[in-house]
């Protein structure tokens, strides 16, 4: 039971690899918060959370790309739980769209998400953290290679890995640690609603599908104290798919 009093939020924790990372952490003993944009996934996440043996949970209706919805779901976290432990930036979106095509709107909506959502955590995790805190960035392996028609996305994934270097550095004398974890292909929605996936213009290999666990594993090994050493790593969870010309 690694995080036996521990408190731990989970942005986009109402679905895919979020939900398993609560599930996970639950299974070991921490208290969770859910913050998530969808409330009807919300209220499934939190008896499914709860169910895996949560303490306690506490689901907040959060948009991470809004900095005073983040500060209000930490505030709450801290009214009802008291401290602040573990920080998993996980949600995320993208958008499928040729360069020319794409607006400033586009890339500012998927950077207000997939960037500054983390920015805007970190910086309360740093503000309200103790000593032995842990944050995990959940990037993606677009962050290094990529494919067509995601530019933003893949723009927001590799600065994700920039702002873990950042915070590994600034969170070291804190105490805090900051580590990302870099999926593959995970069976989740977000990949099957993939119109590069639907339309074959991405192709994978059924063997290089993992499961939200896979990751969720790799999350709560960071965010313990197993890695206590471990600061600013980069952690690619894809079945070795980046490896193959
Ligand atoms: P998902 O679509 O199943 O879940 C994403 C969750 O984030 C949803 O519950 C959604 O409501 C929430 N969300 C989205 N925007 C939000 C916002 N502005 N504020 C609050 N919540 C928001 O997707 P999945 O696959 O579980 O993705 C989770 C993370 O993993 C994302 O950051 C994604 O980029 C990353 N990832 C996923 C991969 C995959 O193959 N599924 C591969 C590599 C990275």
């Amino acid at each position: 039971m690694r995080f036996t009093d521990k408190v731990a939020i989970v942005t986009g924790g109402a679905s895919g690899i979020g939900l398993a990372v609560a599930k996970r952490l639950a299974h070991e003993g921490a208290r969770i918060v859910l913050a998530d944009y969808n409330q009807q996934n919300l209220d499934d996440a939190t008896s499914q959370v709860k169910a895996a043996g949560a303490p306690d949970v506490l689901a907040s209706l959060c948009n991470v790309a809004i900095e005073a919805q983040v500060e209000a779901t930490v505030a709450s976290a801290l009214d009802k739980f008291g401290r602040l432990d573990v920080v998993v930036n996980n949600a995320g979106l993208m958008q499928f769209k040729p360069l020319e095509e794409l607006t400033g709107d586009d890339w500012l909506r998927i950077l207000n998400v997939d960037l500054l959502g983390a920015f805007y955590f970190t910086k309360q995790a740093f503000l309200h953290m103790k000593p032995g805190g842990a944050i995990v960035n959940v990037a993606s392996i677009h962050a290094i290679e990529t494919s067509p028609l995601v530019a933003p996305y893949a723009a927001a994934k590799a600065a994700m890995l920039s702002l873990t270097r950042s915070s590994s550095l600034e969170g070291k004398p804190k105490g805090i640690r900051t580590n990302a974890v870099l999926p593959g292909a995970i069976d989740t929605p977000m990949l099957w609603d993939n119109p590069n996936v639907k339309s074959g213009v991405e192709v994978i290999d059924k063997n290089d599908v993992g499961k939200p666990e896979d990751v969720a594993a790799i999350v709560a090994y960071l965010a313990s104290d197993d890695a206590a050493f471990v600061q600013g790593a980069e952690v690619r969870v894809d079945g070795g798919r980046l490896n193959r010309l």
